[in-house]
């Protein structure tokens, strides 16, 4: 696959060393910054270029990182066509891809050890949609997203 992957200057060495492992996983891994040493950046800013490369389809699922991985997963899911969980643990990101059908990550530089975070990272990549009821829940959020920019406010 070909994997996206974004950071801010708090996660910046923390996505290099997953980029070297997403490639040691043998996909393609598309660096979107911000680049090592990077002084202060501001995480919505890598998190929507790296969201932007994923919905348009560039990339088949994309990796977002910061501080805590909050702001970016934040801003990452403000871009249409976008489902990005923040995990701390291995079935959050194994359910995250099976029941929800996200197509990013979001990790914390400064919450998680790095093998922690190789293993959420070959987790999230390796586990596939379950479809089937889940697809129409994912369905149900897609439209929450259509019916948003129409303006439309229905309710539930
Ligand atoms: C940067 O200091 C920090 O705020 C950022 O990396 C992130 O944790 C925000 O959610």
């Amino acid at each position: 696959m070909r994997i996206a992957l974004g950071a801010d200057h708090a996660a910046a060495a923390f996505k290099q060393e997953l980029l070297t492992y997403v490639r040691s996983l043998g996909h393609t891994a598309v660096d979107y910054g911000v680049p090592l040493g990077a002084t202060a950046s501001d995480y919505p800013v890598s998190a929507e270029i790296t969201a932007r490369a994923v919905a348009s389809g560039d990339c088949d699922l994309g990796l977002v990182c910061c501080g805590t991985g909050q702001g970016v997963m934040l801003a990452a899911n403000k871009v249409r066509g976008i489902r990005c969980a923040v995990c701390t643990d291995c079935y959050s990101a194994a359910m995250a891809r099976q029941h929800n059908d996200a197509n990013m990550l979001a990790l914390g530089a400064r919450v998680l050890g790095i093998e922690l975070a190789k293993l959420l990272v070959s987790t999230f990549l390796s586990t596939p949609f379950e479809g089937g009821r889940h697809a129409v829940r994912v369905g149900m959020i897609t439209d929450i997203e259509r019916r948003e920019s129409a303006g439309e406010v229905t309710g539930a």
